[in-house]
């Protein structure tokens, strides 16, 4: 029998996307392995974000092919199969704030739910449990029925982690989660996340800007550049003259 954790979650060929006469994305070929904690890194404007977005299956690319569970994406024409195969947060968290948080981690569930059950939701909070497990796993019980823009970035990322629980994805891709909290939050998110990801045995792709923090909660390092993979190594292998190089300005030398 194969063995689960050896198997490829997601397989991607030759995938190009271009915007306009823009090549975005150059003839990547990637396999993520079933409950890899993997860290995106690179430059802006290497891709990072576009790549995460034909994971998720938000955009589509140009050409090549992806497989996911050893299925081609397109053969996950529903968005509710979809759902339950692949999560994503975002950097700003995208939670409506005018509502409560129970509501917001309850929007986890909407891949579940015909569109009356949703609205319902609203008024009456279905499948309450489940959300508050998930808020309490969060360390975010207490703040159940505050109005979610009253809370700190932090908190509202913990809030936007509850959400994916509630969805509970095998894969949860993120875009730079943390960048737009503060170094202490920053650690102990990421570190929320990563445990998650190890205890429910789930795919983690993340897009971190942060070098010490890929290096300190991620098994592998991919760094991309101009839409291409410069390195794809074990993050204990990543040195520093390669980061070096990674965030070198072009047209500069290296004795200068
Ligand atoms: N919808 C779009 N239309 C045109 N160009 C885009 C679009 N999305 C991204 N780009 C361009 O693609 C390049 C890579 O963007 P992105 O994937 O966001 O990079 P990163 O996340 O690594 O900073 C950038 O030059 C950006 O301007
Ligand atoms: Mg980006």
């Amino acid at each position: 029998m194969m063995n689960e954790e050896q198997t490829n979650i997601y397989e991607l060929h030759n995938i190009t996307k271009t915007f306009g006469e823009k090549k975005i994305i150059s003839s990547l070929s990637i396999n993520f392995k079933r409950n890899e904690l993997v860290a995106i890194i690179g430059p802006s404007g290497a891709g990072k974000t576009t790549l995460l977005n034909i994971l998720a299956n938000v955009i589509q690319p140009n050409g090549g092919q992806i497989l996911l569970d050893q299925k081609p994406v397109q053969n996950y024409k529903n968005s509710k199969i979809y759902a339950k195969k692949v999560g994503i947060i975002h950097q700003q968290f995208d939670l409506v704030g005018k509502l409560a948080v129970i509501n917001n981690v309850l929007a986890g569930r909407f891949n579940e739910w015909n569109l009356g059950k949703s609205l319902l939701s609203l008024i009456i909070p279905q499948d309450k449990k489940i959300a508050l497990n998930a808020l309490e796993r969060v360390g975010m019980k207490a703040f159940t029925n505050e109005k979610t823009e009253n809370l700190s970035g932090g908190e509202q990322q913990r809030v936007a982690i509850a959400r994916i629980l509630v969805q509970n994805p095998e894969i949860v891709l993120a875009d730079e989660p943390v960048s737009a909290l503060d170094p202490a939050r920053a650690d102990d998110i990421l570190e929320l996340l990563t445990t998650i990801a190890k205890t429910e045995k789930k795919t983690f792709v993340a897009v971190i800007h942060s070098i010490g923090l890929a290096r300190k909660y991620f098994d592998r390092i991919i760094a991309m550049k101009d839409g291409m993979v410069v390195f794809d190594l074990p993050a204990n292998k990543v040195t520093d003259d390669e980061l070096a190089n990674l965030y070198k300005i072009e047209g500069q030398t290296e004795n200068e």
